[in-house]
């Protein structure tokens, strides 16, 4: 069994990822400055230090007490629009600090890394279905870091041998009872379209109805966080040899934002208001995996990621907080 690190386990993917690795018998401890996650999305068995990776003394510290045979990294910044507006954070996050974690795990000797990386590499590819030797040319800042950070951590290899993965993700989605996805503010379209569904959104707009595809709206590959978290585990046989793999985590099957729509209206039951806004900045028309190299090299297959299923889980999960925010507003009213 392994001794796993796992940077940015309290957040969306991280902490679906931590709660498969504990299920599998591995150890795991989380850092986590709580930015973006919060401590109870983090499984109450895994350690949680508050710190950020950028914190070298502090996350020195944390490497001195466990001897870790690898790192999953996750936390960075993660919103397309946000990065477009404003970029700084985004390189301070995802690349600055993500060089600090590097150092840092230089130092004590941890050479086996797993990390996110994202679709938004590529940009606006011509093929259908991307593979990973597509060329990368992102069209978004957020993109940007990913990609500057996937040729630093290459260079970790070729120098110091180090092992390392980089998972491009497709729009990892999808939820549960008691988890799912939960951005401040929210800027994707599968929560978004499940507050409007809920009453909490008064309508969902449609970022662009005038793009070359079918539709006229965006295509996306939605991609199961718990098919991700499978992933990540099967990654974990790669580690202790000096490569640098990227895999693509995706489906090969792409949505519109047309078609998503009317899904998550047929799924929840609920009629859902939608507008047609303009594009917005930084969005490829379309994005779809080839996952054939994960598939072949890994055996992995993506069991959660039907669309159904992913808006499934993520209603549940909308649900889940709409009770919650009755509950604090109903306590608010009777301590007025
Ligand atoms: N969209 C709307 N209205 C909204 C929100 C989103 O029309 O209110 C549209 C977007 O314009 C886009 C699609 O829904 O066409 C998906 O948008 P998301 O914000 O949900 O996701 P992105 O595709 O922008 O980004 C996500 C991840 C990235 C990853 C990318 C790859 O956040 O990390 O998927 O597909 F790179």
């Amino acid at each position: 069994m392994a001794r796993v690190l796992v940077t940015g386990g309290a957040g969306y993917v991280g902490s679906v990822c931590c709660r498969r690795l504990l299920a599998e018998g591995h150890s795991v401890e989380v850092v986590d400055d709580l930015s973006n996650g919060s401590a109870e999305a983090a499984p109450a068995s895994a350690v949680l230090h508050q710190i950020g990776i950028e914190d070298r003394e502090a996350f020195s510290r944390v490497l001195e007490q466990g001897r870790f045979d690898a790192v999953f990294h996750f936390a960075a910044k993660a919103s397309v629009p946000e990065s477009v507006v404003n970029p700084g954070p985004f390189f301070d996050t995802n690349v600055a600090a993500g060089v600090a974690l590097l150092e840092t795990l230089r130092a004590h000797g941890v050479r086996n890394l797993i990390f996110s990386s994202s679709a938004a590499v590529y940009g606006t590819p011509q093929l259908v279905c991307i593979p990973e030797d597509c060329a990368t040319e992102p069209v978004n800042p957020y993109g940007e870091s990913k990609r500057m950070f996937e040729e630093i951590a290459k260079s970790y290899v070729t120098a110091y041998g180090w092992s390392v993965v980089g998972f491009r993700y497709f729009n990892a989605s999808g939820g549960g009872a008691d988890w799912g996805e939960r951005h401040n503010p929210e800027t994707h379209i599968i929560p978004l379209l499940l507050q409007a569904a809920s009453g909490r959104r008064e309508f969902f707009e449609i970022f662009g109805d005038d793009y070359e595809t079918p539709d006229g709206t965006c295509l996306r590959d939605f991609v199961h966080v718990l098919d991700i978290a499978e992933a990540h585990l099967l990654a974990m046989q790669k580690m202790n040899r000096p490569v640098f793999c990227a895999y693509n985590i995706g489906t090969g099957t792409s949505h519109s934002v047309k078609q998503v729509c009317e899904l998550a209206g047929a799924v929840t039951g609920r009629p859902i208001r939608t507008r047609i806004g303009p594009r917005r900045p930084g969005d490829p028309p379309v994005l779809c995996a080839s996952p054939q190299k994960l598939i072949g090299e890994l055996g992995w297959t993506p069991k959660h990621s039907a669309l159904e299923n992913i808006l499934a889980g993520a209603w549940e999960w909308e649900q889940k907080l709409c009770r919650q925010l009755l509950i604090g507003e109903s306590r608010n009213s009777r301590s007025s």
